[in-house]
């Protein structure tokens, strides 16, 4: 009895289960943190010469620079992905797609046409959702990551606080800048003062994660260097 039920419920299953789940939702996720790896790189190197050029300049490195921001790419890696996810799954695209019809409002809930996929015009878990919604999907992609970076980048943050110990342990160990006019002047500008000027240029370099990454990304409207929206949406479809 129980092996003959079995067959014919997994006969229903794959409407049942027509949304992104499992698999599909650990694809999307990766497949969006993979393709900012370039964007989030740009936005390193970028911090990594401004801080070279106001804070160390005239100094020989006994690392690559890049590692100067070491401490934010590997919290960023650390919460990527479940923050990610997050932000995409449960916050924004969950639940059925089936919605009364316009024609027939007293009767069944219905799927509406192009759902669940290939382009259904309701927020839904499906990949046909996430296609027809994908300027949403971009944003929250967006959104995510920049919130992180930003979060790390803040001077109340552990990562911050590594980054600042990393510069001025680089001013320590022989570089930093001299100031001209002290030097004019004949005197040492006193190491506390140069250790308060070079954290607060930190702070300000720091402080430019936000704007830097929209910059990247190619501004707000569309975000066209963080979009991949064709094979985006071709690989989302891939998901049934
Ligand atoms: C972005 O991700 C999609 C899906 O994985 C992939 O096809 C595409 O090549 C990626 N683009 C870049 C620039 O990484
Ligand atoms: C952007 O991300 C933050 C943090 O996850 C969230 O609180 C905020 O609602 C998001 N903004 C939009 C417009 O989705």
């Amino acid at each position: 009895m129980q092996i003959a039920i079995l067959p014919t419920f997994l006969l229903f299953l794959p409407a049942i289960v027509a949304a992104c789940e499992g698999e599909c939702i650990i694809g999307i996720t990766n497949a969006f943190i993979s393709n900012y790896t370039i964007p989030v790189n740009i936005l390193l190197e970028q911090l990594t010469n401004e801080v070279v050029t106001k804070v160390l300049s005239n100094r020989r490195y006994t690392s690559p620079p890049i590692s100067l921001m070491g401490p934010l790419l590997s919290a960023f890696h650390e919460t990527a992905y479940a923050y990610l996810e997050n932000a995409i799954f449960p916050s924004y695209f969950h639940g059925k797609c089936q919605r009364r019809d316009p024609e027939n409002p007293d009767g069944p809930f219905v799927n509406p046409p192009g759902c669940p996929n290939p382009d259904c015009p309701v927020v839904c878990g499906t990949p046909g959702s996430m296609v027809h919604f994908y300027p949403k999907l971009r944003y929250i992609a967006f959104n995510a990551t920049r919130h992180q970076l930003v979060d790390f980048a803040s001077p109340g943050n552990e990562a911050y606080q590594a980054v600042e110990r990393g510069v001025m342990s680089e001013i320590e160990s022989g570089g930093g800048r001299r100031n001209t006019v002290s030097r004019a002047a004949g005197t040492r500008m006193p190491k506390q003062w140069r250790h308060e000027k070079a954290k607060s240029q930190i702070r300000e370099i720091m402080g430019q994660v936000s704007s830097r990454l929209e910059k990247i990304c190619g501004g707000m409207h569309g975000l066209p260097k963080c979009s991949w929206e064709k094979e985006m949406k071709e690989f989302i479809l891939s998901y049934p």
